[in-house]
C-alpha cells in the first residue's frame, strides 16, 4: 500500500467506495475489503449503508485505528445545527467515536457555504473528525473551503477519461489531496484499447493500469467500488508494477472530458 501524508494525516492511497453498496451485501464486501488488506473505505450518508459499513468494520476485527474512515454529510444538513447533529447520528450509525475525514458531499447553492464549514470545522475541533474536507467542489469554491480552514481533500470525479488538471494544481499549491471516485469509470475503462495494451506489457488489466495511473500521481488517492471479492483483490493488486513515463503520457491523453456523475448547473471549470 502507498500513503499520502498531508496536513499531519496519513491516508492509504487506495480505499474502498461504497456507493450502492446496501444491506448484507455491503457488511460483506467491508469485511472482506478489510481481510484483504484495504485499510481505507468511503462512506455517506448519502448511501444509506452507514450502519452496515460500520457493521462490517466490527466483524473483520481490525483495529479501529488501522482503517481511514470518510463519510459526507448529506447537502441538505448544511445549516450549522444540522450539520452537527447529522454528523453526530452518522457516528452513532458507524458505531465509531470519530471519522478520519468528513467531506461535503456536494455544493448547496441554498445555505452560505461559509456557514457550513464554520459548521464542519466546529465538527472536527469538538473531536467528530480528525480531518474534514469537500466533494464536488469546483476550483473557485475549493478556494473558499481553503479560506476558511484545513482541507484535506476535494473528492471528485477522475479517471483516464476526465482530466482534472486545474484542481490537481491547487492541490499542489494548497498541500491537499485530491480523492478519485469512479475511477474505473464505473467499468468503461475495461473496454479501453490503450489501457489494455499497456495492461499487456505488465501481466495486468485495463483497470489496474487506471488505477495505477492514478497512484503515480503523487496527490491523488483513488476509491475504485468492488462488491465481487475478485474485483477487490484485483484493485488491490497494482503495488507490484510501474508505468512508465511514455505510459503515463499515453494515459493522460485518453482525457475527453467525459463525466459519468453530472449536475448542469455547476461550472466544472470555474
Ligand atoms: N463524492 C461523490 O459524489 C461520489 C460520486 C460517485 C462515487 N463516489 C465514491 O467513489 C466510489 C467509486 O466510484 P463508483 O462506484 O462510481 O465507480 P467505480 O469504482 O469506477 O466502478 C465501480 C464498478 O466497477 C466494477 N468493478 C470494480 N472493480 C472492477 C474490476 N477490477 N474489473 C471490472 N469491474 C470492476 C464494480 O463491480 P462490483 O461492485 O460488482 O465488483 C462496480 O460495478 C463510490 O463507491 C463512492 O464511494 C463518490
Amino acid at each position: 500500500m502507498i500513503h499520502r501524508r498531508v496536513q499531519g494525516a496519513t491516508v492509504p492511497a487506495l480505499g474502498l467506495g461504497t456507493w450502492e453498496l446496501r444491506g448484507d451485501e455491503c457488511t460483506r464486501a467491508v469485511e472482506h475489503a478489510l481481510a484483504l488488506g484495504y485499510r481505507h473505505i468511503d462512506t455517506a450518508q448519502g448511501y444509506d449503508n452507514e450502519s452496515e459499513v460500520g457493521a462490517g468494520l466490527r466483524r473483520s476485527g481490525v483495529p479501529r485505528d488501522e482503517v481511514f474512515l470518510t463519510t459526507k454529510v448529506r447537502p441538505r444538513h448544511f445549516r450549522h445545527d444540522d450539520l452537527l447533529q447529522s454528523t453526530e447520528a452518522s457516528l452513532a450509525a458507524l458505531g465509531v467515536e470519530h471519522v478520519d475525514l468528513l467531506l461535503l458531499h456536494w455544493p448547496n447553492p441554498e445555505v452560505p457555504l461559509e456557514e457550513t464549514l464554520l459548521a464542519l470545522h466546529e465538527a472536527r475541533e469538538r473531536g467528530m473528525a480528525r480531518h474534514v474536507g469537500v466533494s464536488n467542489f469546483t476550483p473557485s469554491l475549493l478556494l473558499r473551503s481553503l479560506a476558511a480552514g484545513p482541507t484535506l481533500t476535494d473528492q471528485v470525479e477522475y479517471h483516464p477519461f476526465l482530466g482534472q488538471g486545474k484542481l490537481l494544481a491547487l492541490a499542489e499549491a494548497h498541500d491537499l489531496l485530491i480523492t478519485a471516485y469512479s475511477p474505473i469509470a464505473r467499468g468503461r475503462v475495461l473496454a479501453d484499447p490503450t489501457l489494455r495494451a499497456i495492461g499487456e506489457r505488465h501481466g495486468k488489466g485495463p483497470a489496474q493500469v487506471a488505477l495505477r495511473w492514478l497512484l503515480q500521481q503523487p496527490r491523488v488517492v483513488a476509491i475504485p467500488k468492488a462488491a465481487s471479492p475478485d474485483n477487490q483483490a484485483t484493485n488491490l493488486d497494482v503495488f507490484d508494477f510501474e508505468l512508465d513515463d511514455e505510459e503515463m503520457r499515453r494515459v493522460f491523453g485518453l482525457a475527453r472530458g467525459e463525466r459519468l456523475v453530472d449536475d448542469p448547473a455547476v461550472d466544472w471549470e470555474d
